[in-house]
């Protein structure tokens, strides 16, 4: 039986590899280009929307053929290269020979570690047999930011919660009609399925309470820039995107440069668990626009460039919406804003990578120094921030630096937007005190575990936080506490294990995931990261070979991708060594999959008793 929380290796992610001749655009594509894109303006398209431009063919053609990318290359007065290898680089694009059919529709199925706990391995293996249609396509995709509604798919650019077969047969099947006969061989029976209803707080209603009074305030100086920054450090904020950099120090360093200054703002969540920031924007977009507009005042950026991922669909119109209100009726000068689409690639979130993708290339991570404080977005000296961290800025300033200090525990300060999710009863974002422990926060916020699991173990930072065991429970969650155990608060994506898992499979699910989304361009992390997912598979771990990887991987890698990317090898050998035949089962651990569970140190390539 195939084991339910490793990425299936047999689905394939990736997209058709075709060799591309150089020639002259034929005039029917050239005009089924711009059609989409507009001619081009006489200094010629911009280079930088071509991620933008690959956005509008993939959507109309539900690929990218061959002879589009020929004309759009023409268009934008580019290398035919260097469109192809762009495109080929983010899974979002599929790359279409001339006269192949493109599928009328994608079902992509997480196969995230909480979707795989839950089940999500099923329903990618049974959906092709049930939908038995060639023209539409189901592939794995990794964590989609749905965590908490796990097993979670997309049909389309719809986000499916809780999915189940049924489910996404009948989406499937409303958006592209067929009549089909179930495994009991009757009719597909009609399920009904809506997305929730969110209350979003839209624009007129965050205007009549009170919103955007400090950002008209800050900007016609009615408020100084240096009490907002000095409540920005009193309250002790730190990014929320992972590395935990202070943000009043961010601001003052990017504030010292030369101008003309530029901000980008990270909405690209693509750390497996984390889902924080699409909860606040489907709620309350407009705090986290009023944040964005304040540090822009703040630290003089001229232009400000919001990259959001690609599977957060809805979002994207919701945030277009709001934005067009605010264009309409704003509350003061606003800086130019840009909202630009991911495609699919983890990478993109890693901040040098995703300037590189807003400049509309391959999300490559630069080397630093310098750091995109000083060269950054085209060149400029750039703000960078998560969406969270933005989202605070309007409460520190006017509840006060000690509202947001006061919160905490254990000796730590401020308040944490948790992503909650695995073997818990109420998943979820939870707003909690920064240094609250995995036990209080299950207890208190997350209902307990759920029923019928027993805590086993932890990962307190998506995939690159590691992977604690049930005995570090009482450990504060905040940034630099868990680093002395091996692990990391990063994104505060906690995924929760219980007896019925095994660290095992969750390490080599977040390998596989790192593997597969190792931008490749240095060997440490392309070549160790595949081989060590390829180790993990083992019986019996080869633990200096291992060892050798995590070692090279962590010091010779450019940036956080790969340099993480040891964590989960060296949390099983410190916490789980049993499990890889590195020693016996401990007499007072439980046994994962309980009764009847194979002997210690056996593959995981049995499956451990589910109970979703
Ligand atoms: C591999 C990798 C992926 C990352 N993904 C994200 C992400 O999805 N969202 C995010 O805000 N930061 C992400 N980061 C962190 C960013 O590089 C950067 O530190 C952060 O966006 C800075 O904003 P902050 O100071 O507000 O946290 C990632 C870092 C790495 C190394
Ligand atoms: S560490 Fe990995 S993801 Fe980062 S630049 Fe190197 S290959 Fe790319």
């Amino acid at each position: 039986m195939e084991n339910q929380i490793v990425q299936p290796i047999h689905v394939v992610r990736s997209k058709a590899r075709v060799q591309l001749k150089g020639r002259q655009p034929d005039a029917a594509a050239l005009l089924e280009v711009r059609a989409l894109i507009g001619e081009a303006p006489l200094e010629g398209h911009r280079r930088d929307l071509l991620i933008e431009h690959l956005h509008a063919l993939n959507d109309a053609y539900h690929g990218l053929f061959e002879r589009h990318l020929v004309a759009l290359a023409a268009e934008m007065r580019l290398p035919m290269a260097e469109v192809f290898e762009v495109a080929s680089f983010y899974h979002h694009f599929d790359i279409l020979k001339d006269g192949q059919t493109a599928p009328a529709l994608t079902v992509r199925v997480c196969d995230g570690l909480s979707c795989a706990l839950a089940g999500g391995q099923d329903l990618l293996q049974r959906l092709p047999a049930l939908l038995c249609r060639d023209d539409v396509r189901v592939i794995s995709a990794p964590c989609i930011g749905r965590c908490e509604q796990a097993p979670a798919a997309q049909v389309g650019q719809m986000a499916v919660g809780h999915a189940t077969a049924d489910i996404l047969v009948a989406q499937v099947l409303q958006k592209v009609p067929k009549t089909l006969k179930n495994e009991q061989n009757k009719p597909y029976p009609t399920v009904e399925w809506s997305y929730p209803a969110i209350e979003t707080v839209a624009y007129d209603d965050y205007r009549a309470q009170g919103g955007y009074g400090l950002a008209a305030a800050v900007v016609n100086s009615e408020v100084d820039s240096e009490e907002v920054l000095h409540a920005m450090e009193s309250a002790g904020l730190r990014g929320l995107g992972g590395a935990g950099f202070p943000a009043g120090r961010k601001w003052r360093i990017v504030r010292d440069q030369p101008v003309p200054r530029l901000m980008a703002v990270n909405i690209d969540e693509g750390e497996p668990g984390t889902f924080k920031d699409r909860f606040h924007l489907e709620r309350d977009p407009h705090r986290f626009l009023e944040g964005l507009l304040i540090a822009a005042q703040v630290v003089g950026t001229e232009a400000v460039y919001i990259y959001l991922r690609d599977e957060y669909h809805d979002g994207r119109r919701l945030l277009q919406r709001e934005l067009a209100a605010l264009l309409a009726d704003p509350p003061c000068p606003l800086p130019h804003i840009e909202l630009r689409r991911g495609a699919g690639a983890y990478i993109c979130g890693e901040e040098s990578a995703m300037l590189e993708s807003i400049e509309g290339k391959r999300g490559e991570p630069r080397m630093r120094p310098p750091y995109i404080a000083e060269v950054g977005l085209f060149g400029r000296p750039t703000l960078e921030h998560n969406f969270e961290t933005l989202y605070w800025v309007r409460d520190i300033v006017e509840k006060g630096p000690e509202w947001f200090a006061g919160h905490g525990r254990h000796g730590r300060k401020g308040l944490r937007s948790f992503s909650v999710s695995g073997r818990v009863k109420e998943p979820g974002v939870k707003l909690a005190p920064a240094g609250i422990t995995l036990r209080e926060l299950i207890d208190e916020y997350c209902g307990g575990m759920a029923e019928g699991h027993t805590l086993y173990a932890y990962l307190p930072g998506g995939a690159s936080g590691g992977i604690l065991p049930a005995s570090l429970a009482d450990v504060p969650l905040d940034f630099d506490t868990l680093q002395p155990y091996g692990g990391f608060i990063g994104s505060a994506a906690v995924i929760v294990l219980s007896q019925h898992d095994r660290a095992r499979d969750a390490a080599l699910n977040v390998m596989r995931f790192l593997a597969d989304e190792s931008c490749g361009q240095c060997t440490p992390c392309r070549v160790g990261t595949a081989k060590a997912a390829q180790l993990m598979e083992a019986k019996v771990w080869d633990a200096d070979t291992l060892d050798d990887l995590a070692l090279v991987m962590g010091d010779a890698s450019i940036c956080g991708l790969g340099q993480a990317a040891p964590n989960p090898i060296r949390c099983m050998h410190k916490y789980f060594a049993h499990e890889v035949g590195e020693g016996p089962w401990p007499g007072d651990l439980p046994h994962p999959g309980g009764k009847g569970a194979a002997a210690p140190g056996a593959a995981s390539t049995t499956r451990p008793e589910l109970a979703p």
